[in-house]
């Protein structure tokens, strides 16, 4: 086995069905690794695992909708009827809405949090029992946002709730950590898949003007003159998951091109 060969290990990657979700399912399948895309769209679930086995690789689709935690104890129930173990978990599914904070409303806050932090928590809470169970240590990635360290105009619930899942992965790794389990969090920046595509439409702007910056609206431009693309975060994903990044633990770490520094 390679460095990089995932052959015999298995992974499950919430919201893996699109966007970045789907980008990183298909990096650990192809790195030979095989796939449990969990996600609460059942059609793009089904259609991302028949990609994948079409290209030879192994993989099933759980459906479920992650904010509800009977929902994530069936979905990690029927991960494991499938494959048997859980050697790495990607917490990928998100959710964003625009808007003020001063005009937010209770449910704006709340649909926020209920996907970003708390089934982000249900879920990573879930595969490290599963790991310490199993006894033979794991990697874990939270796929959060460099809108978690860099406040954005008109993101400020979403802003919130990554920040509050990369705190909870800076905490998880304490306690994982004498099990040999590591975690993560990445941090993309703007990334050219549809949940952006519905932030440029809603605030009437496109790909130039968020390469390009507006002090007004975004802190920063992106130096490396370019999106954030999926397959970014899912080289990223892949590597925080193979030995490469062994004695890597408690980080955050952004994949934007330079858009947030810290
Ligand atoms: N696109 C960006 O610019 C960007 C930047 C930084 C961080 N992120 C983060 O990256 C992650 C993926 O983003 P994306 O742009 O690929 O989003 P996307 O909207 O394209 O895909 C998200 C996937 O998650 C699934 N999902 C959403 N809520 C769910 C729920 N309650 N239960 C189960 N599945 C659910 C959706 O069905 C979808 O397949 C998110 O956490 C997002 O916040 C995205």
């Amino acid at each position: 086995m390679t460095e990089q060969s995932m052959t015999g290990k298995t992974v499950m990657i919430t919201g893996g069905a699109q966007g970045i979700g789907r980008a990183i399912a298909e990096s650990f399948s192809a790195a030979g690794a095989t796939v449990v895309v969990a996600d609460r769209n059942a059609q793009t679930a089904r259609e991302t695992v028949d990609a994948l086995r079409a290209k030879g690789g192994e993989a099933l689709d759980v459906v479920a909708d992650l904010t509800d935690p009977q929902q994530v104890s069936r979905a990690f129930d029927e991960a494991v009827a499938g494959f048997g173990e859980l050697d790495y978990f990607v917490n990928n599914a998100g959710f964003l809405r625009s808007g003020p904070l001063l005009t937010a409303t209770p449910a704006d806050w709340d649909d926020h949090f209920a996907i970003n932090a708390r089934a982000s928590f249900l879920c990573v809470q879930r595969a490290a029992n599963l790991m310490i169970e199993q006894g033979r240590g794991g990697s874990i990635v939270v796929v959060s946002s460099n809108c978690a360290r860099t406040p954005r105009m008109d993101l400020g619930a979403y802003c919130a709730s990554k920040a509050a899942a990369d705190m909870m992965t800076r905490c998880f790794a304490f306690e994982l950590a004498p099990h040999d389990i590591r975690i993560n969090s990445l941090c993309p920046g703007s990334c050219d898949t549809p949940l952006q595509r519905e932030q440029w439409r809603s605030l009437g702007i496109g790909p130039d003007q968020q390469i390009q910056g507006n002090p007004a609206k975004f802190r920063a431009g992106i130096p490396m003159g370019r999106l954030t693309m999926p397959e970014d975060v899912a080289a990223m994903a892949l590597m925080l998951c193979t030995p490469t990044s062994g004695f890597v633990t408690g980080q955050s770490i952004a994949v934007d091109g330079g858009q947030t520094m810290s």
